[in-house]
């Protein structure tokens, strides 16, 4: 059975809006002292693409967090198995992440972030999904309807985050 049942968001959509955030990024960041930290390892495949339409100095710093598990709904707790690193104090961070779901991880590194001496600490996600319109970041992407989606950086136990679009699992 082929993963994806419904294809949401494909690779040239992606590659229009990311392109588009990366413009922005750069307007509205220029004099900052920025450093991109990819949340791994969902984010890593965005920010690969995000990063190199900012036309502007920057580090990129990877933080890992883990909220799901292997199940398709949040488990309710992050933890940073790698813990904080080191060189961000005094950094205008720019969290990267795939997907706002209960918003959980992208507040608790944000909170652990400007406690280790952070100077500042934005977000940036892909995707929110239409249940989290309460929720903010400062960059997003796309909003998608309430399903667990793959691909472009998105898994599922480990897998499909290779798929260059985004789409529904199948089965959801
Ligand atoms: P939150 O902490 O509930 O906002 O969840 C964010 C994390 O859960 C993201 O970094 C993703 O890794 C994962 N996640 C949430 N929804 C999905 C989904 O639909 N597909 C794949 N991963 C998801
Ligand atoms: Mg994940």
């Amino acid at each position: 059975m082929p993963p994806i049942s419904e294809i949401l968001l494909d690779r040239a959509a992606i590659r229009r809006r990311v392109e588009e955030l990366g413009v922005q990024i750069s307007k509205e960041l220029s004099g900052s002292d920025l450093c991109v930290m990819p949340v791994m390892d969902g984010g890593m495949i965005f920010t690969a693409d995000l990063v190199r339409e900012i036309q502007l100095p920057l580090m990129v710093i990877p933080i890992k967090a883990s909220s799901y598990g292997d199940a398709t709904a949040s488990s309710g707790s992050v933890s940073l198995p790698f813990g904080i690193p080191d060189g961000i104090t005094g950094k205008d961070l720019l969290l990267v992440d795939d997907i706002l779901d209960t918003g959980l991880t992208l507040k608790v590194l944000k909170e652990r972030l400007l406690e280790t001496g952070a100077a500042s600490v934005r977000t940036c996600v892909l995707l929110r999904k239409e249940s989290s319109r309460h929720l903010t970041a400062d960059y997003l992407g796309f909003e998608i309807p309430d399903k667990f989606v793959v691909g472009y950086g998105l898994d599922h136990a480990g897998l499909y985050r290779n798929l260059p679009d985004i789409g529904v699992l199948t089965g959801d």
